[in-house]
């Protein structure tokens, strides 16, 4: 099994790029069944989705829509600091949009909490969410719940695949779990 070391902490393989991809082409699926007479405006969080969202939208090849990004933080090393800072706001008209915002990994749920609300008061016309990861164990805002989830996970820590520890190893093509 292939494993990480990273400031003293090890990871450990959890999903493959076998797995993920798997994933991502059962998410493409729902989301084409879903709009296929819609024309979806991805929001892609920066940096961590960027990705998982380069695959989506090529299981989604055929369908007609747009991307844009926003870029948020909530995270300092392992551990949220609740608060959500808008570093790169969004540049596209969203009023009478269907927007599927597309994350990385949801958490406590506050990113996308506070994304929605942003999104539904520039008058989007309907806000889903497209996730690789979800930590359902620990969601605090029951609005947040994704709509699109690719690989549920338990409360670890997890690197790869566009999550970064640290600004690091968001280019592993695997999903590695810290070991505890
Ligand atoms: P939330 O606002 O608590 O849902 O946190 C969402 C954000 O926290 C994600 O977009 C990630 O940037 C970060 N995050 C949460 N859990 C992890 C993790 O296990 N690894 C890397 N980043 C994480």
């Amino acid at each position: 099994m292939r494993s990480i070391i990273e400031q003293g902490h090890t990871f450990e393989e959890w999903l493959t790029a076998g797995q993920i991809a798997a994933d991502v082409k059962q998410v493409g699926q729902q989301i084409r069944r879903d709009y296929e007479d819609k024309e979806p405006l991805f929001v892609i969080v920066l940096n961590g989705a960027f990705v998982f969202a380069a695959d989506l939208i090529r299981a989604l090849d055929g369908l007609r829509c747009e991307q844009t990004f926003i870029r948020v933080s909530s995270y300092w090393g392992m551990s949220s600091t609740g608060q959500l800072e808008f570093i790169v706001p969004l540049q596209q008209v969203v009023e009478n949009r269907d927007v599927i915002i597309v994350e990385d990994i949801v958490d406590t749920g506050l990113t996308i909490h506070q994304l929605k609300a942003h999104l539904r008061g520039l008058g989007a016309s309907s806000v889903r969410v497209a996730t690789m990861l979800f930590k359902s164990n620990k969601l605090e805002y029951e609005d947040a719940k994704p709509d699109y989830v690719g690989h549920e996970v338990t409360d670890e820590f997890v690197i790869g695949y566009g999550l970064d520890f640290d600004g690091f190893h968001r280019n592993l093509d695997a999903i590695y779990k810290v070991k505890k």
